[in-house]
């Protein structure tokens, strides 16, 4: 039993603000932090976190936030025999949280864009011991086609979060077994509005028609719907005020993984991931506030 991730790693260079500026506006932050991010590596130390089994497959620039990062795997007790070291810049995120825990990131590949289709094709040791797949888009789609490409034939779960969101191609769609858009996301992929629940079903039930087994479409502070051809269920989410909503989808979709992984059926997996991102955003940062299991079942017998 294990999940490989595929996927990205980057540092965060968080501002925390009252106000993001407007255009042509200059203000002052409250304060500054540097954190361990990236949606690759933020799901997979979920699912450590919780106690699973998993193998982050990705890569780290040879510059000083490489060597940050690789103490914060050292931290984590995350297996670094796939995180390819490679010349250039590590990824970057620039963040800014407004107090209302809202954020807006602006994403620099860096080197999580030297991760390509070939060096999937290495990853058949952990590929093969894996039952759940999991990657986002902060690779290069070739990589991503590629990793999907090769979990279907091996009749591994393919887990995609399609974030940050650009449209897929139909050769891709037919491989994911699940697929965990928000509703922009949702509306950016299959092309249609999404901004009332009826119109949410139908661009989701347009995109099961191209071959996808089933959706997580995640709804923000209202919480998920579970939607495939036979059923559709929602799942609402925890009531919280949130400090900082970074990293709140990747808590999900690691924990999401962590259950199935465990043989959880894909409702109680959802719950479940439900109570794990909200935990997430009652701290600061994205990688560093990820729940441990203890904290996580403490929260659930409230
Ligand atoms: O999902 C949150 C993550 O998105 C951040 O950690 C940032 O690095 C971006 O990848």
């Amino acid at each position: 039993m294990s999940v490989l991730v595929v996927g990205s790693l980057n540092v965060d260079l968080v501002t925390k603000m009252k106000k993001a500026p407007g255009p042509g506006e200059t203000l002052a932050a409250i304060d500054f932090n540097m954190y361990p991010g990236g949606k690759g590596a933020n799901q997979a130390v979920a699912i450590k976190r919780l106690g699973g089994n998993v193998t982050l497959a990705g890569a780290l620039g040879n510059d000083s936030y490489g060597a940050f990062y690789h103490n914060i795997l050292v931290d984590e007790k995350m297996d670094e025999r796939y995180i390819k070291r490679v010349e250039g810049r590590t990824g970057l995120a620039v963040i800014i949280v407004e107090e209302n825990g809202e954020n807006r990131i602006a994403i620099i590949h860096g080197t999580n864009f030297s991760f390509l289709a070939n060096d999937v094709e290495n990853l058949a040791e952990p590929l093969n011991e894996a039952n759940i797949c999991l990657t986002q888009l902060e690779l290069p789609m070739e990589t991503v086609e590629k990793f999907a490409c090769l979990a279907k034939k091996a009749g591994k779960t393919f887990i995609l979060n399609p974030a940050p969101s650009v449209p897929l191609s139909d050769k891709l769609l037919k491989n994911i077994s699940i697929l965990t858009p928000n509703e922009h996301e949702l509306g950016l992929i299959a092309g249609m509005d999404t901004s009332t629940d009826g119109q949410i079903e139908e661009a989701g039930r347009s995109l099961l028609k191209k071959g996808i087994g089933h959706l997580v479409i995640t709804l923000g502070a209202r919480g998920a719907l579970i939607l495939d051809n036979e059923e559709k269920t929602f799942i609402p989410a925890y009531k919280i005020k949130p400090v900082d909503t970074t990293g709140a989808g990747d808590a999900f979709n690691g924990a999401l993984a962590y259950c199935l992984d465990n043989n959880m059926k894909l409702k109680e997996a959802a719950e479940f991931a439900n109570a794990v991102a909200a935990l997430t955003v009652t701290k600061r940062g994205a990688l560093v506030s990820l729940p441990r299991m203890k904290e996580v079942k403490k929260f659930l017998e409230k």
